[in-house]
């Protein structure tokens, strides 16, 4: 059975106040429903201070990148045994900005992927196609590219966590539709079965919000949601931990805390 995940990727967003105080009211709010996991990627700053907020909660802690070298001279980069000590549990591997504006490739996916497995840090890999590529009939040659950083690695189902993020749902409001999403998170599966990761969890990623979650999370391939813009929220956060649950999100969680 695959439990469920709900992440939040918070990117360029939040002082280290803003995120602890953040971290505070999600872990009171959580206190007694583990019914889901619950992840959150705060920036670098605020990894320490937010792991120190959640430590004791079933609340988890990933980075938003990690880099694949462990030390020495590299400027501003950041080791998968630091992210670690900062108390984080997950990383980030592959996101799309992190290709576009980074100069992210598959064989730089792959070394990242090395590099969390090497401290047992669970890579939440994104993988996605562009608009373009989609309309060009290229979208699953794309994803079967980008999936083939986990081919050699040998990574455990529940070591690895993939996210299907399409380039062009995320932050543009446009959401992929139910049966899209189940089609390419059907296309992903059956790309990791032969990995022996047929029941490693498959994130959907790109404009989800409260309105648009449940009906997402009711697809038999989709595992969970990583959030962007809707994650920086908290009644939006709660509300799209919350959905589909039976009952409704008065009954989960106490309104009344400040
Ligand atoms: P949005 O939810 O803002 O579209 O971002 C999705 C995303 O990139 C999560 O990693």
């Amino acid at each position: 059975m695959r439990r469920m995940m709900i992440a939040g990727n918070w990117k360029l967003n939040k002082t280290i106040g803003e995120a602890t105080a953040f971290a505070d009211v999600l872990a009171k709010r959580l206190v007694s429903h583990d019914l889901r996991d619950v992840v959150i990627a705060p920036p670098y700053t605020a990894l320490a201070a937010v792991s120190q907020s959640l430590s004791g909660t079933h609340i988890a802690v990933s980075a938003q990148d990690v880099f694949y070298e462990t030390e020495g001279a590299f400027t501003g980069a950041i080791s998968a045994a630091m992210i670690k000590d900062a108390g984080c549990t997950y990383t980030l591997v592959g996101h799309s900005e992190r290709r576009l504006y980074f100069a992210e490739t598959v064989e730089t996916t792959v070394k990242r992927l090395v590099a969390a497995k090497a401290v047992g840090l669970i890579p939440i890999f994104c993988v996605g196609e562009t608009l373009q590529e989609r309309e060009s009939g290229r979208m699953h040659d794309v994803l079967r590219s980008q999936l083939s950083a986990l081919a050699t690695l040998d990574f455990s189902a529940n070591a690895v966590v993939v996210a299907y993020e399409p380039v062009w749902a995320i932050g543009t409001g446009v959401v992929a539709s139910e049966s899209q999403a189940q089609e390419a998170h059907a296309f992903v599966r059956g790309i990791l079965a032969p990995m022996g990761l047929s029941e490693t969890r498959i994130l959907y990623g790109g404009s989800v919000k409260p309105s648009n979650a449940a009906g997402l999370l009711a697809q038999s391939d989709i595992d969970g949601l990583l959030v962007g813009g809707a994650s920086l929220n908290i009644t939006d956060f709660l509300k799209i931990i919350a959905a589909g649950q039976p009952g409704s999100y008065e009954d989960w969680f106490d309104l009344q805390f400040p």
